[in-house]
C-alpha cells in the first residue's frame, strides 16, 4: 500500500479496501494457532495513544500488534501528562523522540490524527477522531459482511440510530458505496440529517422502512457524550421508535445480519435477545477486528501484498 497513514475511508479507493480485506482474511489463521504470533513486525515499535475511552478497539490494536511481534507501548489520557495540561503536539513530540514506527490514536477532536500524520514521519492509524472517522471499524464491518454475503456489490446495508454523531457510521458511509453497496439510513431527525444523503446513501428515517430491504442491519449506540441538549427525548421512547427487538426483526429478511460496533446499550438500541440471537454477528466483528488491524499495520509498515492462497483466502 502506497500510503503512510490510515486516517479514514473518505480518501481510500475500492482497490485499497479490497487489499486490506484480503490481507486481513489471510492473517485470521494466526489467531487460531496455539502460538498466536508471526515475526512480521519484529523490532518495530507501535504506540497506542487513547485520549478517549475504549475497550474493544484499544485491546484489538494491541493484540494485533503483538501477534505480529511488534513492541507495543500504550497510554491513555486519564493516566498520562494530558491530565497535567500537556498539549497533543507536545505529547507527540515526546513520543517521536522515542522513535516509534506507528501510532494508533483515538482522540475526541476530529482531525487530531491528520495533524500528527502531517507533522511526523511515522505511520498514524486513526482509531476514532471525534465524530469524523473510525476506518478500522468500518473495514472489520465490511470483512464480516463479506464473510456472509460474498461480494458487497448490490447489497443493502441499513444503518440505524445516531448516524450523525457516529464515526463508525461515517467511515461506513464513505466505504460501503465504494465497494458497490447501497446504504439506507434510519433514525431521529437530529441524528440522521439530510446532508448525509449522497449517491449510494438514502435517508428513510423510519426503521420499518429500511428493515425489509436490508441484507445487513447495523445498529448504533446513541453518542450521548456528543449530543447537544434537546437532541433526544427519553431512552424508552427512542427504544420504541428506533430500537431493534425480536418483533421488529421479524419484519426483516430471515437471513439478515445484525451488527453493532459495541458498546451496546441493551434495551435501548437493541434488545438482549437480538444482541445474543442467531442473526447477530457482533462477536464475529470483534474477532475480525484483530485481523483487520494486523493487516493495516502490516501494509502501512511496508508489507507486500500476500500471494493468494491459504485457508482463509477462500473466505472472500
Ligand atoms: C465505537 C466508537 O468508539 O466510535 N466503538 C468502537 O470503537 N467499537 C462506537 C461507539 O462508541 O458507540
Amino acid at each position: 500500500m502506497k500510503r503512510k497513514d490510515m486516517l479514514g475511508l473518505r480518501d481510500s479507493t475500492a482497490e485499497e479496501i479490497g487489499l486490506i480485506l484480503d490481507t486481513a482474511a489471510r492473517f485470521r489463521s494466526v489467531s487460531e494457532r496455539r502460538i498466536k504470533k508471526v515475526p512480521t513486525l519484529r523490532g518495530r515499535t507501535i504506540v497506542t495513544a487513547f485520549f478517549e475511552d475504549s475497550t474493544r478497539t484499544r485491546l484489538s490494536f494491541d493484540v494485533a500488534a503483538k501477534r505480529l511481534s511488534a513492541d507495543t507501548l500504550g497510554f491513555s489520557a486519564s493516566s498520562s501528562s494530558t491530565k497535567k495540561g500537556e498539549t497533543l503536539m507536545d505529547t507527540a513530540r515526546n513520543l517521536d523522540a522515542m522513535k516509534p514506527d506507528a501510532i494508533v490514536i483515538r482522540h475526541p477532536c476530529a482531525g487530531a490524527p491528520h495533524m500528527l500524520a502531517q507533522a511526523f514521519p511515522w505511520s498514524v492509524l486513526n482509531a476514532g477522531d471525534g465524530i469524523n472517522e473510525h476506518p478500522s471499524q468500518a473495514l472489520l464491518d465490511m470483512l464480516t459482511m463479506r464473510d456472509h454475503l460474498g461480494s458487497l456489490a448490490g447489497r443493502t446495508v441499513a444503518i440505524v440510530g445516531d448516524v450523525y454523531h457516529s464515526r463508525v457510521a461515517r467511515s461506513n458511509l464513505y466505504g460501503l458505496p465504494k465497494v458497490g453497496a447501497r446504504v439506507l439510513l434510519a433514525g431521529p431527525g437530529t441524528m440522521c440529517r439530510p446532508q448525509m444523503a449522497r449517491p449510494g446513501v438514502e435517508l428513510l428515517h423510519r426503521v420499518d422502512d429500511v428493515l425489509a430491504e436490508a441484507d445487513v442491519i447495523m445498529m448504533l449506540r446513541i453518542q450521548r457524550e456528543r449530543l447537544a441538549p434537546g437532541m433526544m427525548s427519553t431512552s424508552r421512547e427512542y427504544a420504541r421508535f428506533y430500537g431493534l427487538d425480536l418483533e421488529r426483526l421479524e419484519r426483516a429478511r430471515p437471513e439478515v445480519l445484525v451488527m453493532h460496533p459495541g458498546p451496546i446499550n441493551r434495551g435501548v438500541e437493541m434488545s438482549p435477545d437480538v444482541a445474543d440471537g442467531d442473526r447477530s454477528v457482533i462477536l464475529e466483528q470483534v474477532t475480525n477486528g484483530v485481523a483487520v488491524r494486523m493487516a493495516l499495520m502490516y501494509l502501512l509498515l511496508g508489507g507486500e501484498p500476500l500471494p493468494p492462497g491459504g485457508d482463509d483466502a477462500a473466505a472472500s
